[in-house]
């Protein structure tokens, strides 16, 4: 096992415009549910620093959480996920622009982890949202989650599906789970280096 990752809660936020100072940020994204939260719990190895929820919608706000030293200004970013059908429609729409803004307006976005359920993904919403991601020109990763709900007699093939509908290369997923900690020692490392790169 490797060592969690420091992380502390700084603060929610609904608009681009309330983020105080910082240096740099990666952001965390994907569909409703995905685990993007409880991905930043394992790699903080702490239970309840970021809320998650079976239920979709759990996160509504942009979370900030700082790498690090005290007042870094190096922060990992949890965002609301897109495609919660159960919201309101207005609810929905705000979040989009929510998420949207920061992501093409924050001048110190350094890259994004782009978080696909590897049980069933990737959906057409996320197709749609990686395409996106590439007409805005950021960088980012791609990371399969909850790699435990795949039974070791189907992996080979789900992953060999994972890949081939994102179109890209087997190194390029890195496959984790939150509940076993698979790839989280590699995740930990990777965020590390960038990081320590800015
Ligand atoms: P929103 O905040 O609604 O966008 O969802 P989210 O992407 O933050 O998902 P969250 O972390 O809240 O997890 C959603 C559900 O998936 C919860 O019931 C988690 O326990 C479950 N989950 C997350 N990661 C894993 C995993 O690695 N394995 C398994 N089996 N379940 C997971
Ligand atoms: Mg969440």
């Amino acid at each position: 096992m490797s060592s969690p990752l420091q992380l502390r809660f700084l603060l929610s936020a609904s608009r681009l415009g309330q983020l105080p100072d910082r240096e740099v940020e990666l952001a965390v994204v994907g569909r409703s549910n995905v685990g993007k939260s409880s991905l930043i719990n394992a790699l903080a190895h702490r239970k309840k620093l970021a809320k998650t929820s079976k239920t979709p919608g759990a996160t509504q706000l942009i979370n900030i959480y700082e790498y690090g030293a005290e007042a870094s200004g190096q922060w990992l970013v949890d965002l609301p996920g897109y495609g919660f059908a159960k919201a309101p429609k207005q609810e929905l729409e705000r979040w989009r622009r929510m998420i949207e803004e920061y992501l093409t307006e924050s001048p110190t976005l350094g890259a994004v982890l782009v978080l696909i359920d590897g049980a069933v993904g990737p959906t057409e919403l996320d197709l749609q949202n990686v395409e996106w991601l590439n007409h805005i020109d950021l960088p980012y990763r791609f990371v399969a989650t909850k790699a435990d709900k795949v039974k070791p007699s189907k992996s080979k093939a789900r992953r060999t599906e994972l890949v081939t509908k994102l179109g890209v290369e087997r190194s390029e997923v890195l496959w984790v789970s939150a509940e076993t900690g698979a790839g989280i020692p590699q995740l930990r490392r990777e965020i590390i280096d960038f990081f320590a790169d800015r």
